[in-house]
């Protein structure tokens, strides 16, 4: 019986396949590898090279490995583009689920955890947030996986598909060994720039807003460490496999830390300058986002142990100095 992870090759996919075989799990991957990275992939895992939106190709994948859960990571996922480029998020998100929910009913699969996002609260009415917190996207993004959400809901519904949808707030770190990490091209979120930076790669880092109502003007997040992430996508998996409920789960550490003290460790951690300079805000960010992590630790055993920035930071810092260019540049 395999476990089928869509986005295997990618930054938080990575990290998912290689603790399930770490826990002895047999692992098909699915990827289109325009954005993933075949070295990604763990060697024990079996790779089929493909869009999800593929009917074909994807019930070819069901056809030949006999699934008993997915764990599905494939999606676009950044914020700005999404809002330029609205219909992509829908083909690619929305489309893509669309199609795997389809082979899923075929193929009689019943379980499937997947990637959502704290971006489906938008500007949050309470913080810390939680799961009851209204949902109110505000961009194309978390709209497309609020939509994911709702149609997982009426599969459950219908075909007793049941789900568990992790919302992530900023992840962040690589894992322990560094044989695995985060490679972004181009490069938005904000720890592997400020590491590019120290790398010296880039001359500064640009401060996006020192404005906000936070308590040095920078805007604040809550940062979670990718294999404790990950180590709760297995519990979700095994919350299922066990008859768990469809449900929704926050991930995150309940403690935001502002851009400029992300910065701040970083210099201490790497012993680098790191410039950065201020500019203006980009548009769509919230302020605050902290998330409430109890539902996750209560209902699912969630008990993430690389909780501290240092934690996150130092284990991307080994990543990036190991392969300064990604996977198969160095
Ligand atoms: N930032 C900068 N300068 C940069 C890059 C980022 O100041 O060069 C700031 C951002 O303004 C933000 C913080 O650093 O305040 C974190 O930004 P990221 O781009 O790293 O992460 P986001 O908070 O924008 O996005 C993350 C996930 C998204 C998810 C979103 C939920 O990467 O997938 O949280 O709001 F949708």
């Amino acid at each position: 019986m395999a476990i089928v992870v869509l986005g295997g090759a990618g930054y938080i996919g990575s990290h998912a396949v290689d603790q399930l075989i770490e826990k002895g799990y047999d692992v098909a991957v699915v990827d289109n590898l325009l954005t993933g990275h075949k070295e990604a992939i763990h060697e024990k895992a079996r790779f089929y090279q493909g869009d999800i939106q593929d009917k074909d190709f994807l019930t070819n994948v069901f056809k030949q490995e006999e699934v008993e859960g997915v764990l599905h990571f494939a999606a676009s996922s950044l914020v700005g583009e999404s809002v330029e480029q609205p219909l992509k998020y829908f083909r690619n998100n929305v489309y893509g689920t669309q199609v795997l929910l389809e082979v899923m009913a075929e193929y009689q699969v019943r379980n499937i955890v997947f990637s959502s996002t704290a971006a489906t609260y938008g500007e949050p009415k309470e913080v810390p947030i939680k799961e009851t917190t209204e949902t109110a996207p505000k961009n194309p993004y978390g709209e497309s996986k609020l939509i994911m959400e709702k149609m997982m809901k009426w599969c459950d519904q219908a075909y007793g598909m049941r789900y568990v949808a992790l919302r992530y707030f900023n992840v962040a770190g690589a894992k322990l060994d560094s044989t695995i990490g985060e490679d972004h091209t181009p490069e938005t979120h904000l720890v592997p720039l400020i590491l590019q930076t120290a790398l010296g790669q880039r001359k500064a880092l640009t401060i996006f807003g020192d404005d906000y109502a936070t308590s040095d003007g920078t805007c604040v997040r809550d940062y979670v460490h990718v294999v404790d992430l990950i180590q709760a996508h297995i519990l979700a998996l095994e919350y299922l496999k066990n008859g768990g409920k469809s449900d929704v789960f926050n991930l995150g550490s309940s403690e935001g830390f502002s851009v400029k003290e992300m910065i701040e460790s970083a210099r201490e951690i790497t012993g680098k300058e790191i410039p950065a300079i201020m500019g203006p805000r980009r548009s769509g960010d919230p302020a605050i986002l902290i998330a409430s992590p109890e539902k996750a630790k209560t209902i699912l055993g969630w008990n993430p142990h690389y909780t501290t920035i240092r934690k996150m930071i130092e284990t991307a810092w080994s990543w990036h100095q190991s392969h300064p260019n990604g996977y198969g540049k160095s």
